[in-house]
């Protein structure tokens, strides 16, 4: 008997599910694009396996945990204490080519389950679930997987990223697991190791060829993924937020729904997984008018002055920025009553009498007058007990009952979940909002939960900025948490940059942004040029290899121009200029990120056939001479022309030998250079040679 199939393809990726009378849909294929056509049923390909049940139990959209499935379970839901053990029917399946629905329900235990698979732009899978209690009893929900995927049996290695305050995403490469891999969130937060995400690569996959499977989970809060394989040799992929027990319960027709997951398959390596999700991430993206300008330069004032400012010391950072090119100027932490360390103040949105007797008007109106945007840094979810708003209504905070409430950073987290919670903070932000002309919001949140808040905390804060942005649609907002411990595409609905991490110190700089790129697109990676020498690390950095490593980011500032010499402020308003004038290929478009000899990395961005090519040396090369750099990208053009803009650092010490090859362009065959590859300049630790290239079809 043939299959009753329902299937999604897109240019490289196959999602095919198995329809059954009254069952959920069984997994046939997720992979790399197929026609399916011809496949028999699953039970007529089946033999019987030794002690296994009678009826068979394949892996299928909703397996019955509890019933004969034993391995990750799609919903774990209990009522009055006991654990319900749904069969679920399905009870309508509606697909097109776009998308596939489905509704099952179980009569026994009055629960319904929904599922949706459907194609993001750009090919990725967006997998949706939610469960509903139908129901008179409360239900609690532990856990509802947002997905539930086969993995193939050549799968071979699992990357996913850790990290922690000024150390974020440092990649892990791990074999599959031969039992469980797993990897949890439980700080409340996204967290310094990124967003709640991983790849999969079958054997010999690479960055630029072989099957990649990269998911991640739309959601800024606890997680989980898991991996576990199975006896018949293949693993399942698990992933979705991490629930306390009785944190959800759901009353009669009460539903709750998981967080969005996006599934990219690849056959072209991890650069072509990361094609995908950016692409479902620019999809999520709502940019004020409906698309992305090109992105202003910041100057960001923390590591410029740090709390120690005023309105004098502010205008004449602000004069600095617009004399060099400074396109949105954000006057970070600091500006609000009583805040002149982090001991006070957060919670009370007003402006400090001392520091700004007249307010933020004037200096905000001179701001604006000076050419640039004015942005504002808020901390809205926190509290510190030194405050007008703890004072008032110490009972906001988060707390356990009858436990001392752990401070960190000396403040609070505010219970986000209430009501007149949200509606106090979005009425101090919307009176800035809408009293003064700022134009730009960097929304922090420089703490673990202790206690947690679940994820009622997390929706409750997407309430609060969903309703800023319907009330302020032309404010773009950053998402920062101690640098980059909420960049994910949960809060990217609302939000337009992220703060990629507090160390900007370039060589740390270079693996952080290349996770970060992994899964979110480069128009919205906060990227400076800091002091030298790095306030996170200490250590010292030319100014042009700083702003080369910076310049394929959504650009900015992180320190005091006028803290610099005449011939260094014309340097840096050099590279803004440089940044200006590419950044059209920059952002929006198609990134590659490869590896090349000797410890050398590089990254391309562009639009169509054009695009800038960094070739990117942290360590001293050991090898005498640099060797060619593959670029497989190019493999299907005829030729390509390459121009060596700059070559930024390196500039001291022994000579660098000139090639009089780098001093006019260089036209090669696409073959040539995906092959045996682009000759290179000698480049020096701490250096970085940007070429622009052109393809010729
Ligand atoms: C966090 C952010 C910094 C800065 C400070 C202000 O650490 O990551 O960029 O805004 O808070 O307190």
């Amino acid at each position: 008997m043939s299959a009753a199939l329902v299937q999604l393809h897109s240019r490289e990726a196959s999602l095919v599910l198995e329809a059954r009378e009254g069952a959920p849909p069984l997994w046939r294929h997720l992979g790399a694009r197929v026609d399916a056509a011809g496949l028999a049923a699953l039970a007529d390909g089946r033999t019987p396996a030794s002690f296994s049940l009678d009826e068979d139990v394949p892996f299928s959209t909703a397996p019955p945990a509890g019933l004969g499935w034993f391995g990750l379970p799609a919903v774990t839901v209990r009522r009055d204490g006991r654990s319900l053990v749904p069969v679920w029917h399905c009870t309508a399946l509606h697909a097109d080519a776009a998308r596939i629905s489905l509704v099952l329900e179980d009569a026994a235990t009055a629960l319904r389950l929904e599922r949706r698979f459907a194609l993001a732009p750009g090919g990725a899978f967006l997998l949706d679930a939610s469960l509903t209690n139908l129901g008179t009893q409360p239900v609690s929900l532990d856990h509802l997987a947002s997905a539930l995927l086969p993995l193939s049996a050549h799968s071979a290695q699992v990357v996913s990223w850790h990290g922690r305050h000024n150390a974020e995403l440092v990649e892990a490469v791990e074999p599959m697991p031969r039992q469980i891999w797993r990897r949890e969130g439980r700080c409340g937060l996204t967290g310094h190791g990124g967003a709640p995400a991983l790849l999969v690569l079958e054997e010999s996959a690479g960055d630029h060829a072989g099957q990649v499977l990269a998911l991640q989970l739309a959601w800024s809060g606890d997680s989980v993924l898991a991996i576990e394989r199975d006896d018949e040799g293949c693993w399942q992929l698990g992933a979705g937020a991490a629930l306390a027990p009785g944190e959800v319960v759901l009353g009669q027709g009460e539903s709750w729904s998981a967080p969005q997951a996006i599934v990219a398959v690849s056959t072209h390596g991890r650069n072509g997984a990361m094609a995908q999700q950016h692409a479902a991430v620019r999809a999520r993206l709502d940019w004020p008018d409906g698309r992305m300008r090109p992105r202003p330069v910041h100057l960001n004032s923390w590591e410029a002055c740090y709390f120690d400012h005023d309105a004098q010391r502010i205008l004449a950072l602000a004069e600095s920025a617009a004399a060099i090119g400074i396109e949105r100027f954000v006057l970070d932490d600091g500006w609000f009553k009583g805040r002149s360390d982090d001991t006070a103040g957060l919670g009370d949105w007003t402006a400090d009498p001392v520091k700004y007797p007249e307010g933020l008007g004037p200096l905000a109106r001179q701001v604006t007058a000076l050419g640039m945007e004015f942005g504002l840094w808020v901390e809205p979810e926190m509290v510190n007990p030194d405050s007008d708003l703890y004072r008032a209504h110490p009972d906001w905070a988060l707390v356990l009952p009858g436990r001392e409430r752990p401070t960190a950073r000396n403040q609070l987290v505010l219970d986000m979940a209430r009501v007149e919670v949200r509606d106090y903070l979005f009425a101090r932000l919307d009176a800035l909002l809408g009293a003064l002309p700022i134009s730009y919001l960097k929304w922090d949140h420089n703490r673990d939960l202790a206690p947690a808040g679940g994820a009622a905390q997390v929706r409750g804060n997407y309430d609060l900025l969903a309703r800023l942005r319907a009330a302020h649609p032309a404010v773009e907002i950053e998402s920062c948490a101690g640098g980059g411990g909420r960049s994910d595409a949960g809060i990217a609905q609302f939000t337009h940059r992220f703060w990629t991490s507090d160390n900007i110190d370039a060589v740390s700089r270079v693996p952080i942004q290349r996770g970060f790129l992994a899964f979110l697109p480069p128009e919205v990676m906060g990227a400076h040029v800091g002091a030298s020498p790095a306030h996170a690390t200490g250590r010292s950095q030319s100014l042009a290899f700083r702003a080369a490593v910076a310049i394929p980011g959504h650009f900015g500032v992180e320190l005091d121009p006028r803290r610099l010499s005449g011939a260094e402020r014309d340097e840096l308003a050099g590279w803004i200029a440089f940044h200006k004038q590419w950044r059209h290929l920059l952002h929006g478009g198609w990134t590659q990120l490869g590896q090349g000899n000797d410890g050398l990395v590089w990254q391309a961005a562009g639009q169509g056939d054009e695009f800038l090519l960094f070739a990117i040396r942290t360590a001293p090369a050991l090898d005498r001479r640099p060797q060619p750099l593959r670029l497989p990208f190019l493999a299907d053009a005829a030729a390509c022309t390459f121009e060596l803009l700059r070559i930024a650092g390196g500039e001291h010490g022994h000579a660098a030998h000139s090639a009089p090859l780098f001093a006019a362009p260089v036209r090669l065959a696409g073959s040539w250079l995906a092959r045996a590859g682009l000759p290179l300049p000698p480049l020096k630790a701490e250096s970085v040679a940007i070429f622009h290239g052109k393809v010729q079809a």
